[in-house]
């Protein structure tokens, strides 16, 4: 699974939306360490608050299935037709991030015609986790 393919997969899941407050539309592919795929789009609500990204959507379907370790998040959103150049994730789906991935986890960012790539640990660092509890 190539970076653009996993990109590609985020596109398809962007399609899925549902976004009738912000019209801004994004999907997310998250690849499994062992070659599973889970997507997920965002997912809005009208008291606003139980929105929930698309990044933790598919983190959430991911292990809800028993999926514990993971190797890459592509990520593509906007407001209009096309995705944006670069759709970040929030600083909540990092921290999910941070639950389930080590500070190498790659975050994908960009459009099925142009990839960026991060790690969690550039867009999280110092963060807190369960080391911390220890
Ligand atoms: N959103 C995501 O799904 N992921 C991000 O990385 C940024 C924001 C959603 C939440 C909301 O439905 C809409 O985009 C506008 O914030």
């Amino acid at each position: 699974m190539t970076d653009l393919e996993l990109m590609q997969l985020a596109a398809e899941a962007r399609k899925m939306a549902y976004a009738p407050y912000s019209g801004f539309r994004v999907g997310a592919a998250l690849l499994t360490s062992e070659g599973r795929v889970y997507t997920g789009c965002n997912i809005e609500n009208a008291a606003y608050g139980p929105t929930n990204c698309a990044e933790r959507t598919a983190f959430f379907k991911a292990v809800s299935e028993g999926e514990r370790s993971f190797a890459a998040i592509a990520i593509t959103g906007g407001g209009g037709e096309d995705p944006n150049t670069l759709c970040a994730p929030c600083g909540v789906c990092r921290q999910v991030m941070a639950e389930f991935c080590d500070g190498a986890f790659r975050v994908i960012l960009g459009t099925p015609a142009a990839v960026e790539v991060h790690t969690l640990q550039d867009l999280l660092p110092l963060s807190f986790g369960k080391s911390d509890l220890a």
